[in-house]
């Protein structure tokens, strides 16, 4: 999250980081639905509109500030993150329909069989692929909050525990 609004508390930011992993660890099964089977490749990525909701809504009080700032003054990346936001918005809605309009799993077995036709195969697969790309320049702009993160969250944690424990050895 860019430095203007990055009034959140540690729990939030704990939320947000462990919301972050899994997404981002369920898009890369998703990306390979030859490894994981079509199955799990459309329930997964059916389940994480819900994730992404979440992660949406984790950052709901920057959307709502930057939307009604955007047209006026903006500093930093906020402007950049915005716009690129909105794009990684547009085609994850294409990804879904297309996958939707392709299903082989989910929806059949849900009773549904839609018209096939118009590329959507192709539509699918090249808003994927601009999907990766996209969330290579997402992850790149928030590489900082990332880093800094898993290093206060995961690592310093880590580092703790094994320091106590060697300290209650030493003392043994
Ligand atoms: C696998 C997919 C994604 C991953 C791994 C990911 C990861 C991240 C990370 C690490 C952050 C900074 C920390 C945080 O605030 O949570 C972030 C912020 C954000 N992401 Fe994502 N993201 C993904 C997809 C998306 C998509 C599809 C959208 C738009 C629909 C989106 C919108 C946002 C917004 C609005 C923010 C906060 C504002 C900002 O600083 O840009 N993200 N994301
Ligand atoms: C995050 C969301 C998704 C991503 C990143 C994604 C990505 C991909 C990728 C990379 C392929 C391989 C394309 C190829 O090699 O030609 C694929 C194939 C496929 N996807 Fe998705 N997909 C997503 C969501 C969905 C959803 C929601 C469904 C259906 C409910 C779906 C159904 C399919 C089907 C049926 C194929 C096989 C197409 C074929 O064999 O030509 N996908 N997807």
């Amino acid at each position: 999250m860019t430095e203007e609004v990055s009034k959140n508390t540690s729990s939030q930011t704990k939320s947000k980081l462990w919301v972050d992993i899994l997404i981002f660890i369920a898009f890369l099964v998703t990306m390979d639905p030859r490894s994981s089977g079509l199955a799990i490749h459309e329930w997964l990525s059916l389940s994480m509109l819900a994730a992404m909701t979440v992660h949406l809504l984790l950052n709901w009080d920057w959307i709502i500030q930057i939307t009604s700032r955007f047209f006026g003054k903006l500093g930093g990346l906020n402007r950049v993150n915005y716009i690129l936001n909105w794009l990684l918005f547009v085609d994850g809605t294409l990804i879904m329909i297309s996958g939707i309009m392709i299903s082989e799993s989910a929806l059949p077995l849900l009773g549904i069989h839609l018209p096939q036709g118009f590329g959507w195969r192709r539509l699918h697969d090249m808003s994927a692929n601009l999907f990766l790309l996209m969330l290579g320049i997402h992850t790149a702009l928030h590489w900082n909050w990332i880093v800094n993160t898993i290093n206060r969250y995961v690592v310093q944690p880590v580092v703790r525990l094994f320091a106590a424990g060697a300290k209650k050895d030493a003392s043994a």
